[in-house]
């Protein structure tokens, strides 16, 4: 990926509007919110392309695989990309649009940015909340290259507006734009170059079945990765970040990792620490301390995750309860617990969505019985 240079308007088929479409825009409420332009430059960061990182930012592009045949598990979803790309390839044509979706950390940007390499293309990458306005997206679309890529992470928090204009750009790689109100409103087309929109989201149900249905390259669900393919990743992050880990201590954060490569990254990173910090081996033993002092189980759940299923527990003996009382109970947000934390307490069986609410199973039970002489 690259970051967004000098602005391109030589696609636009209305030259008059060309050398200051941005102002235009402002000047008819269109505007780029001005949050996202950088006055100075002039670029719109509503795209970006990793700017200043944080050191832990860029270790996770260092863990990121950057070829196909290092990244792991998918299978099934890398096997019709990799048709789908090919035919393309044969057609000299940009692949169709794709829609990723599953819970976060399982890969959705990562695979965005190894089907731009491997079309050579240049990617751009936003997210639907940094585009907040009509006219964000006209800029970012209208400065794409024949062939480009664009990411939208988090498409689902896109506005309606915004999408109405995204769907002629999808299909017909047309830009209408309505100028003006009422009576004297006219619409102006500008035309775009040929390109792929790749949209991720961890809420597919949010999306409105108009931009749903015009992911004509398909629709993929990322699958939680099973425990022999987090060992595998583990062991290649490993030998990235330099870490000989011992026998079985992979192992010990695999089993802890959520099923989910970010977490396991993560899990080892802070491990190594823990060993670094004693001056001792990554050992199992190792492991497992720097893992209890972070909170995290045998089953993975961390501090949050236990709180859920504990407040379900002690506050409303086991559930149901619907899911904004216990996002208040818990100070937590909605959208986090259905995102981010009911998804793998669903996928271990300790909670159960029932149409009356939240509930506890058996099974989570048990385990907080458990985990009571081991964590606490
Ligand atoms: N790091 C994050 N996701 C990965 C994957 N699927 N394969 C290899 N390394 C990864």
């Amino acid at each position: 990926s690259s970051s967004v240079g000098v602005p391109r308007y030589t696609s636009l088929v209305f030259t008059v509007f060309s050398s200051n479409f941005a102002k235009l825009l402002t000047a008819i409420g269109f505007g780029m919110s001005s949050t996202h332009m950088s006055r100075k430059s002039g670029k719109n960061s509503a795209v970006s392309s990793v700017p200043e990182q944080s050191e832990e930012a860029h270790l996770d592009q260092t863990l990121r695989p950057s070829r196909w045949d290092e990244y792991i598990g998918q299978k099934n979803t890398k096997e019709n990309l990799r048709i789908l790309l090919l035919a393309a390839k044969e057609r000299k044509h940009a692949p169709e649009h794709l829609l990723f979706y599953g819970p976060p950390g399982l890969g959705k940007t990562t695979l965005a940015h190894l089907i731009a390499k491997e079309m050579n293309a240049q990617m751009r990458v936003t997210s639907g909340p940094a585009i907040e306005r009509v006219g964000d997206l006209a800029s970012i679309l209208t400065n794409l290259g024949s062939g480009d890529i664009l990411f939208i992470d988090e498409v689902h928090r896109l506005g309606k507006q915004i999408e109405e204009i995204l769907y002629p750009a999808m299909e017909s790689g047309r830009l209408d734009i309505i100028i003006g109100k009422g009576p004297s409103a006219r619409t102006v087309q500008l035309e775009i170059p040929a390109f792929t929109l790749i949209a991720a989201t961890t809420r597919i149900a949010m999306l409105s079945s108009p931009l749903r249905s015009r992911f004509s390259g398909g629709t993929f669900r990322l699958e939680y990765y099973t425990e022999g393919e987090i060992e595998q990743i583990l062991r290649r992050s490993a030998k990235l970040l330099g870490v000989p880990a011992q026998d079985g201590a992979l192992r010990e954060i695999a089993v802890r990792s959520r099923f989910t490569p970010r977490t396991a990254n993560y899990l080892l990173k802070r491990a190594r620490d823990f060993a670094q910090v004693g001056k001792r081996p990554l050992s199992r033993e190792a492991v497992k301390e720097a893992l209890k002092l972070l909170g995290v189980d045998e089953l993975g759940l961390q501090p949050s995750d236990r709180a859920l299923i504990t407040v379900l527990v002690e506050k409303f003996g086991g559930g149901p309860v619907g899911l904004n009382t216990l996002g208040a109970a818990l100070s937590e947000e909605e959208a986090t617990i259905e995102d981010v934390h009911e998804p793998y307490l669903i996928q271990l069986g300790l909670l159960e969505r029932t149409p009356r609410g939240r509930r506890v199973t058996p099974k989570a039970y048990e385990h907080l019985q458990g985990i009571k002489q081991t964590l606490m």
